[in-house]
């Protein structure tokens, strides 16, 4: 029985892990060879091994030549390349007043400098290679204030913007680029920051938890997101191209 995604070329950055774990799996599960990137070569290369025909690659994304010969790799070793996930991405939680610009400017590199460099090198091989799409991972921070996530907020913002200017340089090349924003899902990224909302927010240590459950009813979980982006990977969305689809429960469109 054909898939989805059969004879496809899928890169997904950050893909040793969480949400672009999840996401490499579901479009090899759909039949793409994936090559699974991430900045921690070993966890790229453990989901790589699980999976049929992927090629594990180790990918600073905010080293252009990193992500130039990430790019060049798939199209070598898989001989064409169809879709991009840029979804590495890291979380940083601190007030504004206690900032340092250097943590400012190491947040915006992974989650916005990042996503420019994997769409500037891998759009235009996916039009030399008949066209294709490229799904990015903004985030419902993108869409109001998200205090204690500044520049986390912003770069996910400009990756929502970015995505729709990409979309219209890339269409008479064939290659759709679009957005999923999703809400709080549980990866290392939320866990790890919930301690210090909590603190922030003088909630009491697991009232993080109960603050997701009455905003979002649960918390999303990765293969909610892989399933939004097999949806902008594939024809099944041939008319959607700087489209973004929130995946959040219900958050951002409720005032209480
Ligand atoms: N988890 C959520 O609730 C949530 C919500 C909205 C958006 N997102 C976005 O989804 C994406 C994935 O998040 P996650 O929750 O899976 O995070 P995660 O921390 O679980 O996994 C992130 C992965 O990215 C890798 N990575 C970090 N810096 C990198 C770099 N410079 N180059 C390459 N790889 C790098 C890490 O090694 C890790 O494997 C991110 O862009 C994040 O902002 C997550």
């Amino acid at each position: 029985m054909s898939k989805q995604l059969d004879g496809k070329v899928a890169i997904v950055t950050g893909a040793g892990a969480g949400l672009g774990e999840a996401i490499a799996r579901r479009l090899s599960a759909e039949g793409a060879k994936v090559v699974v990137s991430d900045i921690n070569g070993a966890a790229a290369q453990a989901v790589a091994d699980s999976l049929d025909d992927a090629l594990a690659v180790t990918t600073d994304v905010t080293s252009e030549a990193e992500v130039k010969a990430l790019v060049e790799q798939a199209r070598e070793h898989f001989g064409a390349l169809h879709i991009m996930v840029p979804n590495a991405g890291v979380g940083f939680v601190q007030p504004i007043a206690a900032m340092s610009y250097d943590d400012w400017r190491k947040t915006t590199s992974v989650n916005l400098d990042g996503v420019f460099l994997s769409i500037r090198y891998a759009a235009p091989v996916i039009a030399e290679c008949g066209g294709g799409a490229v799904v990015t991972i903004s985030s419902i921070t993108s869409t109001a204030g998200s205090p204690l996530l500044a520049p986390y907020a912003a770069a996910k913002a400009a990756v929502r913007n970015l995505t729709e200017t990409a979309a219209i340089e890339f269409r008479p090349a064939g290659v759709r680029v679009n957005a999923v924003l999703p809400g709080f899902v549980d990866t290392a990224l939320v866990t790890t920051a919930a301690p210090q909302f909590e603190a922030a927010l003088g909630l009491p240590a697991g009232g993080f938890d109960g603050l997701i459950e009455q905003k979002q009813g649960r918390y999303g979980t990765p293969e909610e997101v892989a399933a939004a982006v097999l949806f902008f990977a594939s024809g099944e969305s041939s008319w959607c191209t700087g489209s973004s689809l929130v995946l959040d429960g219900g958050m951002v469109g409720s005032l209480l």
